[in-house]
Order: C-alpha cells, then sequence, then structure tokens
C-alpha cells in the first residue's frame, strides 16, 4: 500500500502518534506502556498544543506508521513551550497527576534546575549563534515493523520543504548513535557531540537549507 504523508487531522490521530512516541522512544527500542502518559505529553504535547501544523504523518491507510514533529522556529517554540506547557507539566507532574517515576522525577529535578540538561551544558553564546544558523529542529520516528522503506526520508522531505517555503535557513536535531547514519543520508552533519554517561553519546546535527 503506498505511504501518504499529510498533517494530523483528528485526536485519535494526535493518540496514534503520542503511541508511536512511546513504541519508538529511546532509539527505536521502545519503552513500556505504563511510561507512554507523561513521557508522550512531554514530547508530543507542546507540539500538539503550539503547532500543529508543523507536525506530519505518514500513514498506510488508515494507519499512522510514522510521525514528525517540528518547529520552523526554536527560540520562540522555547519561550511558548516554557510558559504554555512546562509550567503546567511541571505542576501536574508534582501534584501526582501522572504516576511517579524516573521520567516525572527527572522532569522536575531538571525544571527546577537540579540536575543539567543537554542545553545547559553549551555555553549560551555557541548555542544562540547555533540557533541562528539552523533555527529550525525535528523529531522523527517510524513504526519499528516498517523502517527501511522510505518513510523517514519521506516524513523529512515533506518538512524541509515546508521550511524551505518559510524561508528558514537551517534545521537541527539532537540525537544518540543509532539514526546518525540515517540523517547523514538526508546531508545533516554532526556539529556537536557530547558524552552523556551513562547514557552513551548524544549528537547535534544540522543542515543548512
Ligand atoms: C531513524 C528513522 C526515523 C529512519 O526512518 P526509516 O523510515 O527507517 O528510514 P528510510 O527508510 O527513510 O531511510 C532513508 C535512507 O537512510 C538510510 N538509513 C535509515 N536508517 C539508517 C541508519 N540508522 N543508519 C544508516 N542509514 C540509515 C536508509 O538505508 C535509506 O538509504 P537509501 O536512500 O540509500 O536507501 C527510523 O529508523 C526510526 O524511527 N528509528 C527509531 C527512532 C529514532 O531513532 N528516531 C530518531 C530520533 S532522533
Amino acid at each position: 500500500m503506498e505511504i501518504q504523508i499529510d498533517k494530523p487531522r483528528s485526536p485519535e490521530d494526535w493518540r496514534a502518534i503520542r503511541e508511536l512516541c512511546g513504541r519508538t522512544a529511546e532509539e527505536g527500542r521502545g519503552i513500556e506502556a505504563a511510561r507512554w502518559p507523561f513521557f508522550s505529553e512531554f514530547w508530543v504535547g507542546p507540539y500538539e498544543k503550539l503547532l500543529p501544523e508543523w507536525t506530519y504523518a505518514a500513514r498506510e491507510g488508515p494507519i499512522v506508521i510514522g510521525y514528525l514533529t517540528g518547529c520552523p522556529d526554536t527560540p520562540r517554540f522555547e519561550r511558548k513551550r516554557l510558559l504554555l506547557h512546562r509550567w503546567p507539566l511541571f505542576v501536574k507532574a508534582l501534584l501526582g497527576f501522572y504516576p511517579r517515576n524516573e521520567d516525572t522525577r527527572r522532569f522536575i529535578r531538571r525544571f527546577l534546575g537540579l540536575e543539567k540538561t543537554l542545553e545547559s551544558r553549551f555555553p549560551r553564546q555557541d548555542r544562540l549563534r547555533l540557533l541562528s544558523i539552523y533555527p529550525a529542529h525535528l523529531h522523527v520516528n517510524v513504526d519499528a515493523a516498517l523502517r527501511g522503506r522510505g518513510v523517514g526520508q519521506k516524513l523529512m522531505g515533506a518538512f524541509i520543504e515546508d521550511l524551505r517555503k518559510a524561508g528558514v535557513p537551517g534545521a537541527h536535531l539532537v540525537c544518540g548513535e543509532r539514526p546518525v547514519g540515517f540523517y547523514k543520508r538526508l546531508r545533516f552533519d554532526v556539529l556537536i557531540r557530547v558524552e552523556t554517561p551513562p547514557a552513551g553519546v548524544l549528537y547535534v546535527m544540522g543542515r543548512s537549507l
């Protein structure tokens, strides 16, 4: 069956994207279903709430088999996300709205500045420079059973085309070791490599458009 790329249209589409987020988390290995509600709210919630028009769904027939959440202007998105998503999520996590687990505890520690985030490891000037060259960012995930069939490439193609139309000069992303080859194939370069023990290594990759 042919693969279609379009925008999420309904609450069911967003539910499917959130489920896929849980099933493809941690470099595609997936996480246990008990972690999905908070995890997907953290990763998908801000895009659904703040700029749904920059999320893409890949469908085979009616089934969502992959998605890309993106944004053309990361600094603007981060400001809105802090106010309209992270603060409310912090309150909900504190009040026990989500089952307590390591995800919620890490989020609370980081929100309070008690634990370093990836961003906080970089000098502010370096980060601002990177964001001025590659202001857009993205996350892309494909159902494990359907990888290697060009779905990820199609999602990236749709996003990059829209970024170009909007006059955005570049895009960046953060990933682990496994998908680096995929992004290189799509002409992203490794900009920064960060050791993040015990989890491993993270890469910041970017591409001018
Ligand atoms: C990374 C991911 C999105 C790629 O999607 P995909 O649909 O499997 O990739 P495609 O089939 O579109 O691959 C496009 C090209 O990249 C290559 N490629 C894909 N994954 C690759 C990898 N991990 N390493 C090297 N090359 C890779 C493909 O061989 C293909 O090359 P070709 O055009 O020469 O045939 C998908 O594998 C995935 O969801 N992985 C788990 C979650 C994840 O890591 N997401 C990224 C989070 S930052």
